[in-house]
């Protein structure tokens, strides 16, 4: 049922991106990590939905599968125990509805419960990391089985963004999540119909609605893999635009962490270059201008100018 504060007053709905942002800020910066700033968005995204349906439940299960797939994370658990006090700290003087402070109150207490499960933490942090690979080269096989191209294109754009990662000097760990985002970004195609990923022209309305829809089917995909469950704010929000005209969710700038931004620029790069069934390939000078084109409007400033570098200096230096 719809929640009444919803037709009515400040709408956490409509903040949830700057609140999402906010929380992750309030995370001390030797924590702070990629995964953290996808955790804190993916927290408020799920609390807001929480409110809007009058049931937090499908929230608290998030959270124990987030906490089991990042058992070795102590900053996850963090994160979760401190988040309700935050929240409701930020709304309190900001004249949001009680609708959205009550429900933090009746939260604490399960997702203290999850918090105190014991969880398998002394896994070899190899093994965890043989885990994920192992879970996305399972994706890739049923892309490679569904689509090839979307499977080379996949590869390409997990290269682009490691590329792109390190120019803009992430650590070590954050390369390689971001290149793990390139790989899967696109799961979600192997549920679109190959007549629509294969037209040899331009898509019509109805079919661009079927295209769009990979996104939100790589999210299902994807959530259902504990080992994957990190991934999948990305695969949903990968068309998101920084200028909020983007799919599935018309996203604005705020809501779209670093991650996300890589790979929305090294997944269009990469399309641009490649070739389509009803267009010749675009030289990289002239993707890279597209690029240009639409900084700030659909991509990051930063994240365009390190694609610039990362094709000047082709891959001397640079590891793939
Ligand atoms: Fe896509
Ligand atoms: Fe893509």
């Amino acid at each position: 049922m719809m929640n009444a504060a919803f037709l009515v007053g400040k709408s956490l709905d409509h903040d949830r991106a700057e609140i999402g942002a906010a929380l992750a800020d309030t995370i001390p910066s030797a924590e702070r990590t990629l995964l953290i700033e996808l955790v804190a968005d993916a927290f408020v995204d799920g609390y807001t939905s929480g409110c809007r349906d009058g049931t937090h439940e499908e929230l608290v299960r998030w959270i124990d599968r987030m906490c089991e797939a990042h058992a070795d994370t102590p900053a996850i658990a963090t994160f979760f125990g401190n988040a309700c006090g935050w929240l409701d700290g930020y709304l309190a003087p900001r004249g949001y509805d009680n609708a959205f402070r009550t429900p933090l109150r009746s939260l604490e207490r399960p997702i203290r419960k999850v918090l105190a499960k014991p969880r398998r933490t002394t896994r070899p942090i190899q093994e965890q990391l043989d885990e994920i690979d192992a879970a996305i080269n399972g994706m890739l096989v049923r892309l490679e089985g569904a689509d090839p191209l979307t499977a080379e294109h996949s590869r390409a754009v997990a290269a682009w963004c490691s590329r792109l990662a390190r120019r803009l000097t992430l650590s070590d760990e954050e390369v390689t999540f971001v290149s793990r985002c390139g790989m899967i970004h696109d799961i979600g195609k192997v549920t679109t119909p190959k007549e629509i990923l294969h037209a040899p022209r331009q898509l019509t309305d109805d079919e661009w609605v079927f295209m769009r829809d990979h996104t939100t089917a790589g999210e299902r995909i994807v959530q259902k893999d504990k080992n994957l469950i990190a991934f999948a704010p990305m695969v949903r929000s990968h068309h998101e635009r920084l200028d909020g005209r983007g799919y599935p969710d018309k996203l604005t700038a705020p809501d779209l962490p670093l991650a996300t931004r890589i790979v929305t620029v090294a997944d269009c790069f990469n399309a641009m270059i490649g070739r389509r069934p009803y267009r010749p390939p675009m030289s990289p000078t002239r993707a890279l201008e597209q690029l240009d084109v639409n900084v700030g409007k659909q991509f990051d400033a930063d994240v365009v100018a390190a694609m610039h570098d990362v094709v000047r200096q082709g891959d001397r230096g640079v590891a793939g």
